[in-house]
């Protein structure tokens, strides 16, 4: 495994680049939150591939998750959809030990970024990037958003990831 420091002083974060590191996500993410309750965001075309071996990898690191698996494409990034997310946080009374991870490319990980930055004043976010677009952009620098229906990217924050 390679590891990437980004210095941003106290919101600093690591990438890692590497086989096979999805099986390690849930210790991973255990030893940065302590935390009890994970919510993956992801979409329909990256869960059949991926959204198992995540759930085993974060409950056997003694989380509890869901997986909230969104339609593919660009309008996913929507308020809608934001509001769907907010609404499963509420059910299961995540709190700022909890965490979001985005499980995708750069639509859900700037949606499940922006749900991150503005539930309960913002949460801890974590990003598995699965486009070479995510891996190399989306998923690095902090800006994260959704779409208005007139104008993309409109809605935003910067929230840097874990
Ligand atoms: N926050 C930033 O700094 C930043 C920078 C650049 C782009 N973006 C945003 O990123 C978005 C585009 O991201 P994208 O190009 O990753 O598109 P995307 O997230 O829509 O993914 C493209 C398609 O690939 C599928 N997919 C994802 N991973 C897969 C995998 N491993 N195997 C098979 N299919 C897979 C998805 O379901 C989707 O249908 C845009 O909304 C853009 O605004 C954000």
């Amino acid at each position: 495994m390679s590891t990437v420091s980004v210095q941003l002083g106290p919101r600093s974060y690591d990438i890692h680049v590497g086989r096979g590191l999805l099986d390690s996500l849930g210790s991973t993410l255990s030893k940065l939150t302590g935390g009890r309750y994970a919510l993956v965001v992801t979409d329909e075309s990256v869960a059949p591939h991926y959204g198992e071996r995540t759930r085993e990898s974060l409950v056997h690191a003694g989380f509890q998750t869901d997986q909230a698996v969104m339609p593919p494409g660009e309008s996913t990034k929507s308020l809608e959809h934001l509001s769907s997310l907010f609404d499963l946080l509420v059910d299961r009374h995540a709190d700022r030990r909890s965490v979001v991870v985005a499980l995708g490319g750069g639509v859900i990980g700037d949606l499940a970024g922006f749900a991150a930055a503005t539930y309960a004043r913002g949460v801890p976010f974590f990003q598995v990037p699965t486009t070479l677009l995510s891996m190399v952009d989306s998923s690095v620098g902090g800006k994260v958003a959704v779409d208005h229906p007139r104008a993309k990217n409109m809605i935003g924050a910067f929230h840097q990831p874990l």
